[in-house]
């Protein structure tokens, strides 16, 4: 699941052509307007701590950020969270795996916003059976929240409005201290640093977003999502979203669009990929979680330690981006999969679930979210 900054596209498309003269005014109504609102939290916290922890939750880390969480809330102290079938990622995600990935790092946010008010959130996963092919409309989890005078409120919370996946080029200048390698990693996964082994996984990891994006299917499933423009932010905040005053001026003048990147003939689709070699290759350190199997359990725990991961690195101070093409399914990136198992020492039936890269990076903005509302049913 490549996706493509809007860097990449402005030097892309544009080929250099500044927008010099773009006005203040130009700015401000050619951005998102709606679409990040989600992250400013109303500083008066529903009533309901389900809806507390809920409207934490959906500023979970998520796969093409696809936000595929339905919540029904029961009685006055459950919930019953399932899957939006619609919003799956059959090319590159067919056992949806990742998917439940993002179903755990939802479920560990609201557990931590559930503590911070003082409620313990108690998780059944899968209550009614589950599917390793495949999720479908049986309930990823049914969740129940009781107030409790013991439970520990955690540091991390004050991280879950900061956190981001930071895709942008890191400074290689600045080695990461295997000390904060350990914190990011405490919750469970391992870490390298050490340019010899890193400098192996580079080559996996490169090949695996060049072949995604070589890919003709695995590349329109990203192609597909990408929303151009802050209309099209505003009005289907997921997937991947490319906006700025750049990218508003490629599309007006038709050289930013899906048909460009699309086109594997194309300079933007060259540019692009350029780009991705550049970031995804931008690797001072690595985290990785492998689970023993590749149970739903295993998937929704790999989740829960990778928000943690994610969390602890936005404390240090650190940006973290997972890269998970050498992980996935499909066939054309088997021998990418099968090297990087290796390397990481996954034997038997151990799965490496996630692999990201840590390092210093420039400040992100946060990424688009729909609204709670949009996931309550
Ligand atoms: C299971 C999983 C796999 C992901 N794989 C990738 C990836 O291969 N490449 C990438 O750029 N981002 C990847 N991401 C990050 C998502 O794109 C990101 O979480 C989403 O766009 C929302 O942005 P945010 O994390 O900044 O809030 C992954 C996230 C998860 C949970």
């Amino acid at each position: 699941m490549a996706n493509i900054s809007r860097r990449g596209i402005l030097a892309a498309g544009l080929g250099g052509v500044a927008l010099v003269a773009a006005g203040g005014a130009w700015r401000v109504t050619r951005t998102p307007q709606t679409a990040m609102g989600p992250w400013e939290l109303d500083p008066n916290p529903p009533e309901d701590v389900r809806l507390d922890a809920f409207r934490h939750a959906i500023l979970a880390p998520n796969p093409h950020n696809r936000q595929p969480w339905v919540i029904r809330l029961l009685g006055d102290s459950e919930a019953v969270i399932t899957a939006d079938l619609a919003r799956d990622l059959p090319i590159t995600d067919p056992f949806d795996r990742q998917i439940t990935i993002g179903f755990g790092t939802f479920l560990e946010i609201a557990r931590i916003a559930a503590a911070e008010r003082g409620y313990a959130m108690m998780i059944e996963p899968f209550p009614d059976g589950e599917d390793p092919s495949g999720l479908d409309s049986r309930p990823v989890a049914h969740l129940r929240f009781e107030q409790a005078d013991d439970v520990a409120r955690e540091p991390l919370f004050a991280q879950i409005v900061r956190r981001r996946s930071n895709k942008e080029e890191y400074d290689l200048s600045r080695t990461v201290a295997a000390s904060d390698l350990g914190a990011i990693t405490s919750a469970g996964g391992s870490f390298t640093a050490d340019p010899a082994i890193v400098s192996k996984l580079r080559d996996e990891i490169v090949s695996g977003i060049e072949t995604e994006m070589l890919t003709h299917a695995a590349n329109m499933e990203s192609v597909e999502l990408m929303r151009i423009g802050h209309a099209e932010v505003d009005a289907n905040p997921d997937g991947i979203e490319l906006h700025g005053p750049l990218i508003e001026a490629g599309k007006l003048v038709g050289m930013v669009n899906r048909e460009e990147l699309a086109d594997p003939q194309s300079t933007g689709f060259h540019q692009g990929l350029e780009m991705m070699r550049s970031t995804y290759g931008s690797i001072p350190s690595l985290v990785w979680i492998t689970t023993p199997a590749n149970t739903r359990a295993d998937q929704l725990e790999a989740g829960r330690q990778y928000v943690r991961a994610n969390l602890e690195a936005t404390a240090l101070g650190l940006g973290m981006h997972p890269m998970s093409q050498s992980l996935q399914e499909y066939e054309e990136v088997q021998p990418m999969y099968a090297r990087v198992h290796e390397l990481l020492g996954a034997t038997g039936n151990e799965r490496v679930q996630m692999l990201a890269r840590v390092g210093y990076g420039p400040p992100v903005e946060p990424t688009p979210r729909w609204p709670l509302e949009t996931h309550l049913t």
